[in-house]
């Protein structure tokens, strides 16, 4: 591992924008219960300071999805675990960690609208809006960013950089 990373985000900036998301949520779901569906691994750091912060009913489920890209198809994605839960009539909050293609979205709201939810909503901490191909909206966002790789807080490259408490641009 020669790669090195420049900081982007510290950790102090980010937990200022995940209290800012959580509040928002707190407002606009008030009375509410949330059906939290987090998409592993990266948003796992995110999902853990965002929920403490939720000051509501809510519930925590898993989805792990890998998304295969072609250099010009809009790419495939596989689920590769699924915890068992229902989402019928549920308030259903995507908690993600980054948005790029929007390919990997795209595909999880499909397949959750076939279980009839009463709501779906998504959160999600980056987005790189220059490298969009599906016009997907996040509901609550957090930053916004160029086209950087960037690592740290979930981000992986490799599977490596999760465990760094900022987020940093990597340098191949
Ligand atoms: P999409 O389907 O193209 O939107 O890809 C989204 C997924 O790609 C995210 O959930 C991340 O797992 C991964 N990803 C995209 N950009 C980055 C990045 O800059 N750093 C780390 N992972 C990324
Ligand atoms: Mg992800």
């Amino acid at each position: 591992m020669n790669e090195t990373i420049t900081p982007l985000f510290k950790e102090e900036e980010i937990a200022a924008k995940v209290s800012q998301l959580a509040d928002k949520i707190n407002a606009d779901y008030k009375g509410k219960q949330i059906s939290v569906l987090a998409i592993l691994k990266g948003s796992v750091f995110f999902l853990s300071d965002l929920l403490r912060r939720i000051n509501l009913p809510v519930t925590i489920n898993f989805v792990e999805l890998r998304s295969y890209k072609g250099t010009e198809s809009m790419g495939e994605v596989k689920i590769r675990f699924e915890s068992d839960f229902s989402m019928e009539q549920k308030n259903v909050l995507i908690v993600e960690d980054i948005v790029d293609t929007g390919i990997t979205l795209d595909y999880l709201i499909k397949r959750i609208e076939l279980h009839k939810p009463s709501s779906i909503k998504i959160c999600t901490l980056i987005e790189k809006p220059s490298r969009k191909k599906i016009d997907i909206k996040s509901d609550y966002l957090g930053f916004t960013i160029a086209d950087y790789y960037i690592v740290g807080y979930g981000l992986d490259y490799n599977e490596h950089y999760r465990n760094l408490p900022f987020i940093g641009i990597l340098h191949k």
